[in-house]
């Protein structure tokens, strides 16, 4: 090569570096992101803010260990997966919540669970329904994904897959607590008298459900919701929650998990709405939040909780309260009811 050969092909690659676009320009639009992220709830409804303290003080306190769980593991490098797998399980193991040990009753006075897991970074998910002797649904749920080639597993088929696996069995007895037996008679003696009016417990336990979402340090995004349904549900009745789309959805832009009013959520396909939103609006996740809970959804519908692939949470609900926290690896953190 000689000498003016070369020259001219320096000009020519100094003109292209030249109209090339900026990465720092490209990277400035970015918002920063944060190492981890995790948000959780405990249901969304009509709590009276004159409960109890000590009821109150529980409520919080356990808002605050399930938070722990889920951040401990994210802060240690651990999976989203794993983060909300575990954060669920302690939700699900406490009877505050409607969920595993807490869960409300059929109009048959059993309790039939629900519930479904999304790993965002493969789009694969799992989901259960009406399962009556799985300690932890969402765990069998994760099974689903796991250890099998289908999504959604129901009632006697969930647990047949379940006795293939090792998720912990319970007799259906360990779900029976006093105070959503007497919620179920309650709610029958409304059926009967259509004057009556919905206490704010009932209120707070019919749309009970819980559920987290994270962003882990290598940028995958999960989802995770279990739930009872809804007091005095009827024949076989499944709600949003294991509907992949309606209660849960995840991908590696944006995790959401839904609660409420199962069948409002399910119409709206509400979890992805909020997805779809945000990737073809190039909206920011909390204008997808505002547009599902304040232009999708009318009032007294629903709650979600969610994380973007910048580790931004959102949390709100058009009911009067929901059970909520959310934290990350730069110490945002909030907990609350109303
Ligand atoms: N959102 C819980 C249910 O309706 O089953």
């Amino acid at each position: 090569m000689n000498k003016l050969t070369t020259l001219l092909t320096l000009s020519f690659l100094l003109v292209l570096t030249a109209c090339q676009p900026k990465q720092e320009t490209e990277n400035a639009a970015e918002p920063p992101t944060k190492e981890w992220s995790i948000a959780l709830h405990g249901g969304a409804g009509y709590v009276s803010p004159d409960m109890p303290e000590d009821r109150k003080q529980a409520y919080m306190e356990s808002l605050e260990e399930a938070l722990a769980i889920g951040s401990e593991i994210l802060a240690n490098g651990g999976s989203a997966l794993d983060a909300i797998e575990k954060t669920v399980n302690y939700m699900e193991d406490n009877e505050l919540y409607n969920a595993g040990k807490g869960a409300v009753f059929t109009s048959e006075g059993r309790n039939e669970l629900d519930a479904a897991i999304m790993d965002g970074s493969t789009l694969n998910a799992g989901a259960i329904t009406g399962v009556t002797t799985v300690k932890n649904p969402i765990t069998l749920a994760r099974r689903v994904m796991t250890d099998s080639k289908h999504v959604f597993f129901s009632a006697d088929g969930a647990e047949t897959f379940a006795d293939e696996t090792d998720v912990e069995r319970v007799d259906p007895e360990y779900f029976y607590t006093e105070r959503r037996y007497q919620s179920l008679q309650r709610a029958k003696a409304e059926e009967q008298e259509s004057n009556l009016i919905e206490t704010n417990e009932e209120k707070e336990w019919k749309y009970g459900t819980v559920g987290a979402v994270a962003k882990d340090v290598n940028g995958n995004l999960a989802a995770a919701t279990s739930t009872g349904g809804m007091t005095n549900k009827k024949y076989g009745r499944v709600g949003d929650v294991p509907i992949i789309g309606s209660g849960t959805y995840a991908n590696n832009l944006v995790a959401v998990s839904a609660t409420g009013w199962g069948e409002k959520i399910m119409l709206n396909v509400s979890a992805h709405t909020l997805a779809a939103h945000m990737e073809f609006q190039e909206a920011t996740l909390q204008q997808s939040m505002d547009y599902l809970v304040d232009e999708v959804l009318e009032p007294g519908d629903a709650g979600f909780i969610a994380v973007d692939k910048y580790g931004n949470f959102s949390m709100k609900t058009n009911t009067g309260s929901m059970f909520r926290a959310a934290t990350d690896s730069e110490g945002n953190k909030e907990i609350g009811i109303w």
